[in-house]
């Protein structure tokens, strides 16, 4: 089965072409504090915990042909995040909404990268008041981009090259929930260069025991005696997880989320990984060894992939942008 190239799609199709928008916002529009602005000229105080502590949560929704897919999932899970690290969102779900469709229409995507924060803010100044989260001065920041691919259609259809990580493990839930989309990238961070040191293209993350977290920004599958897993813990509750845990279902195709020790990737029939910013990300190689006997990318994650990306564009989970809010 050939992979569908939605990049590729993404670029050419007339569904998909950028709207008519003031040039300033052809790149992406942002919204910090109260107003829009030209991505490219968005800035955050120096002095917000968001950027000197890595203090904050956040989520990334995607729009294509014109709609956002499982909306009302990542606002939901977003709202879960900010109640985790204690930060007050400023606005509530539907104005949150609101600045989601504005981001993008106002830079006439209809193909989108949506992203939002609520960070820790302003410090409070007084004595002993850094104990009291209700004193700091939370921020929410915003912006939309045409749609990024983590990999481009070629490395998708040929499949990726994976590591686990020998250096680093994934942060110990205890330690910072990756329930909690956060700003802790450094240990997957760190893994990528591991990644480009040992000639791969990127990393999976174990815990402490070996066992399997998630990948630099994505959850990890593996297929093992014809049963699609996934870890159970210890990783974000992705949504495209959980698009593929619902494919499968509609295509009778057994899944578990257990404890899914790195070992076992040496077993497996097929590898993926999802994420918003790439959908499923087919894996050809992991440590250098290749997982399908042919070499490339196993057939179940370009089939999971193809049905991923038929359904979005036939309304799967899709609330349309409004557009019209440009009064057009
Ligand atoms: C650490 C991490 N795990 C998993 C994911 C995948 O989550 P989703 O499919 O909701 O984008 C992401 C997405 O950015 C991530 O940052």
């Amino acid at each position: 089965m050939e992979l569908i190239r939605a990049q590729e799609i993404m670029l050419t199709h007339p569904e998909h072409l950028q709207r008519p928008c003031d040039p300033d916002y052809a790149f992406g529009a942002a919204f910090v504090a109260d107003h829009l602005c030209p991505l490219l000229t968005a800035a955050v105080p120096i002095f917000d915990a968001g950027l000197f502590h890595a203090d904050a949560v956040y989520d990334v929704v995607s729009v294509s042909r014109g709609a956002f897919f499982r909306l009302e999932e990542h606002q939901a899970r977003f709202a879960r995040a900010c109640d985790a690290i204690r930060v007050r969102n400023p606005f509530d779900r539907e104005r949150e909404a609101a600045i989601l469709h504005e981001v993008v229409v106002r830079a006439g995507l209809r193909d989108a990268y949506v992203w939002w924060t609520v960070t820790r803010g302003i410090p409070p100044m007084g004595r002993n008041e850094m104990v009291d989260p209700a004193k700091f001065d939370n921020r929410f920041y915003a912006f939309a981009t045409p749609f990024v691919f983590m990999f481009d259609d070629d490395q998708r259809a040929r499949g990726i090259d994976l590591i686990v990580s020998r250096e680093r493990i994934r942060i110990p839930s205890r330690a910072v929930d990756p329930k909690a989309k956060n700003f802790h990238w450094l240990d997957m961070q760190m893994a990528l260069f591991e990644a480009g040191d040992r000639g791969a293209e990127w990393a999976v993350l174990t815990d402490e025991e070996g066992y399997l977290t998630e990948a630099t920004g994505a959850n990890i599958f593996a297929v093992l005696g014809g049963v699609v897993e996934t870890p159970d813990s210890g990783c974000l509750e992705g949504l495209t997880r959980q698009s593929v845990l619902d494919l499968c279902d509609e295509l009778g195709i057994p899944t578990a989320c257990r404890p899914i020790h790195a070992r076992e990737l040496q077993a497996a029939e097929d590898v993926f990984m999802t994420t918003t910013a790439g959908s499923i990300m087919p894996v050809r190689s992991v440590d250098g060894k290749p997982v399908c006997t042919h070499g490339g990318a196993g057939e179940l994650a370009v089939r999971l992939h193809n049905l991923y990306w038929e359904k979005r564009w036939a309304g799967w989970h899709a609330t349309p942008v409004r557009y019209e809010l440009a009064g057009g």
